[in-house]
């Protein structure tokens, strides 16, 4: 049975990663939970796991020593997996220093502590050798390759080698928007506060499995999307603004391109790494999934009208709009964030070549989950933005 401390768990991907990882293994794996909860952590988000027997929740920040030198005493931890950042670009941009110390420094504290705890002397090369095992696994972004060119101002059909066979699955009609993939070996060239430091984060992990043979590996995933999604990001924020009737401001004229990734296709990518990734490596998770900004809006409108039509209940959702305004009147164009990157696209075959990964869930099928667990959970999209979780954490863990 395997241990893992999962952190950032309360936030939108290690939920959705624990929920993985409880449904396949059951109970057959222990998980320790280190989330420091900011406003992007939410344990009403984990409410049902943190009630298993096999799920620890330890509210901490990664920057602490004292406390994840604790937690891996205490703890048998195999694999740890980091979550943990600051991850919203447009607060990167108004606070950049919080980026760094959570997401360089938090990184290089779990590093750190799991080096010394894990370290059991010398293997037969002279090279420091470690409890069997055991990785770290850093949860990276393709925003650290910067930003690719938009070549193509309407998509043109994807040409389809034998790499991206494997990785489509029978998917057609697939469209980029570009020339050129970021691979694992694309020159790092991030262009924001939180990419720096995401960036940064990277080589620091990369530099402990050079220098000290630490057993690491990073996974770089594009844009993901799917339930307990915050609404400040693209996809829940549209949602949230339709049903309550705003505006939905798309910055620029909505032309930057992203590669979308259903989450669980993220958490599925992130257990085959840890499992059988080749120690050291570096491998990009990512669908062939491009879209413009403007097109998801359109899309969310659309599919969000068509569901109101079709089952009208939902219509007792909207607050201050009618079905027949939920249309692309609502769009309202904003100025552009700046050094918004134009385009990222990532090229996935390694993954799919060495570990036999490939999305399961087509963008049709995905978005339309996404809308519906939206619509059925609005419970969930008032608790974060109301802070109610806040009590919620109160009740639970005041004077224990
Ligand atoms: N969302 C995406 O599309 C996407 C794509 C690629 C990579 N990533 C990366 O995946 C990871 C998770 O992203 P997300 O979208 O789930 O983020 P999120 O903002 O939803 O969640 C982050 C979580 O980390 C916690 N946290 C923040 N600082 C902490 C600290 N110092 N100590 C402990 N916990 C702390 C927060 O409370 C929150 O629960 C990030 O590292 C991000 O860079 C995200």
């Amino acid at each position: 049975m395997k241990t893992y401390l999962v952190t950032g768990a309360a936030g939108f991907i290690g939920a959705n990663f624990v929920k993985y990882i409880i449904r396949k293994h059951q109970n057959d794996v222990k998980i320790i939970i280190l989330d420091v909860l900011t406003y992007a952590g939410n344990l009403m988000t984990i409410k049902e796991e943190l009630e298993m027997d096999n799920i620890t929740f330890i509210k901490g920040d990664i920057g602490n020593r004292t406390l994840v030198d604790s937690i891996l005493e205490k703890y048998d931890i195999d694999y740890i997996v980091n979550f943990a950042a600051e991850s919203h670009v447009d607060r990167s941009i108004t606070n950049p220093r919080l980026f760094l110390e959570t997401n360089i420094l938090g990184t290089h504290t779990l590093l750190d502590a799991a080096r010394c705890n894990w370290l059991t002397g010398k293997g037969t090369d002279g090279k420091p050798s470690y409890k069997p095992g055991k990785k770290y696994l850093q949860i990276s972004t393709d925003e650290v390759y910067g930003s690719l060119s938009k070549d193509f101002d309407k998509p043109e059909p994807l040409h389809i080698t034998d790499d991206i066979k494997s990785v489509i699955k029978g998917r057609d009609k697939l469209q980029t928007f570009g020339e050129n993939f970021f691979t694992e070996s694309t020159p790092l060239s991030p262009r924001s506060p939180y990419s720096a430091s995401k960036t940064s984060a990277d080589l620091i992990v990369e530099a402990y499995y050079e220098t000290y043979n630490f057993p690491i590996n990073i996974t770089r995933c594009s844009n993901n999307y799917g339930p307990y999604h915050f609404p400040e990001k693209l996809i829940p924020l549209i949602i949230k603004n339709i049903l309550e009737g705003k505006k939905l401001p798309v910055y620029g004229k909505g032309e930057n391109v992203r590669d979308w990734l259903y989450v669980e296709d993220h958490a599925k990518a992130i257990d085959m790494v840890l499992d059988n990734g080749r120690l050291g490596e570096v491998y990009n998770v990512g669908g062939f999934n491009e879209e413009s900004n403007i097109n998801i809006v359109k899309l969310v409108i659309d599919t969000i009208a068509q569901i109101m039509r079709e089952e009208p209940k939902y219509q007792s959702q909207l607050k201050n709009i009618t079905l027949e305004n939920i249309d692309y009147n609502l769009i309202e164009f904003v100025s552009d964030r700046p050094g918004h990157d134009m385009r990222y696209a990532i090229d996935p075959s390694k993954i799919a070549r060495e570990l036999g990964w490939y999305p399961e869930t087509t963008f049709k099928e995905g978005i339309k989950k996404t809308i519906y667990w939206y619509l059925d959970n609005q419970w969930w999209v008032d608790s974060v933005t109301t802070g109610e979780y806040q009590k919620y954490y109160n009740q639970m863990y005041d004077n224990r």
